[in-house]
């Protein structure tokens, strides 16, 4: 058998340092809209390996403020773009995590966010234009969360704001246990993670069945170790956060191979340039480099930090908080 790659660590800090250094590109500017996402991205991945200031603090702060929509009351993805629930949910976060969320405008954010829970159904748009999503009901309840104001969804639509929320996640389970996007769309990974984090912070995972999911997710593992995040599709490594932060959840984590998903992961690494792709020999991305790292976390990976599984989030910041939810995390091994 062959050994076992190592995660190398200060390549991917060197990597994600680069990001932003390649403005000349036309794939820099097509990417404008994922801009915020990005840089929360990589300010995650940075934390996970234990080095947060690899990118200037103030610098990224005032990048952030700098992405202000005044007239919608919420960020945008770039300087001038329009304000959307994504790119506000990423600046929350990245200003929760350098300790700077004082400076964000929490009644005008508070006043969007409900602005966007529709008063019969419960459905959450993401912007004002109205398309709506299950992932929406998660950036909402954990913006406010992340805010202090989940009150203010108490007591918003005639005192159901709460109720609402909940009563459309609960329509969106499926008879595998899992959550789809919508009533009657079928479960994913990606939208099991949205739905069971937002029933976690509004404390109603009573709402899940546990031993179903937990089953549904770990079936998710395919024979090369990787996770799908729907039967019948291929691996991805995304699906390491996206799967194995709602086996955390669940507490059900050991219910995955954690060797072989290890062995994935760091397969995917690109050991000359940095990052992780979504499997092996695939392009990196930011976005496929923080999740491998998140899932690697989870599993005990030595050498990096705790990620909060509900907020994804490093734990020590959900900590400061006092938003730390109860989640399972496999023991921390030594290198
Ligand atoms: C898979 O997407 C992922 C999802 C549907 C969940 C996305 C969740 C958010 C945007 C909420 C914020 C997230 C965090 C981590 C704070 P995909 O379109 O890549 O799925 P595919 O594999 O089916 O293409
Ligand atoms: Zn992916």
């Amino acid at each position: 058998m062959p050994e076992q790659q190592h995660l190398d660590i200060d390549l991917h800090v060197r990597y994600i340092q680069q990001l932003d250094t390649h403005k000349d590109d036309l794939s820099y500017h097509l990417t404008e809209h994922l801009r915020m996402n990005g840089v929360y991205w990589g300010l995650v991945a940075l934390c996970i390996m234990g080095r947060q200031d690899a990118l200037d603090r103030d610098e990224m702060v005032r990048y952030v403020m700098s992405c202000w929509d005044e007239d919608m009351g919420a960020f945008g993805a770039h300087p001038k773009h329009d304000g959307h629930l994504l790119s506000t949910l990423s600046a929350i976060q990245i200003l929760a995590i350098q300790d700077s969320l004082d400076i964000a405008n929490t009644d005008r954010l508070v006043k969007f966010l409900l602005s966007l829970v529709h008063p019969e159904t419960g459905r959450v748009a993401g912007d004002r234009w109205g398309e709506t999503d299950t992932r929406f009901s998660y950036i909402l309840v954990s913006a406010l969360s992340l805010l202090g104001r989940l009150k203010d969804l108490d007591e918003a639509l005639d005192g159901k704001g709460r109720q609402l929320v909940i009563g459309h996640i609960e329509r969106c389970r499926n008879f595998d246990g899992g959550f789809g996007s919508d009533e009657g769309s079928e479960s994913h990974g990606g939208q099991i993670f949205v739905c069971v984090a937002a029933l976690a912070i509004l404390d109603r995972l009573d709402l899940v069945d546990v031993g179903t999911l937990a089953w549904w997710l770990s079936e998710r593992q395919l024979p090369n170790g990787g996770l799908n995040g729907r039967p019948e599709k291929l691996e991805d490594v995304c699906y390491s956060w996206w799967n194995l932060s709602a086996l955390s959840i669940l507490g059900k984590l050991h219910w995955i191979n954690e060797e072989k998903l290890i062995e994935f992961i760091l397969e995917s690494q690109d050991l000359e340039g940095g990052g992780i792709a979504d499997r092996p020999g695939d392009w990196v991305d930011v976005f496929h480099t923080i999740f491998g790292l998140a899932g690697l976390s989870m599993l005990g990976y030595p050498g990096l930090q705790d990620i909060d599984p509900v907020y994804c989030m490093p734990t020590v910041v959900t900590e400061r908080m006092g938003l730390k939810k109860e989640f399972q995390m496999l023991p921390r091994r030594t290198a």
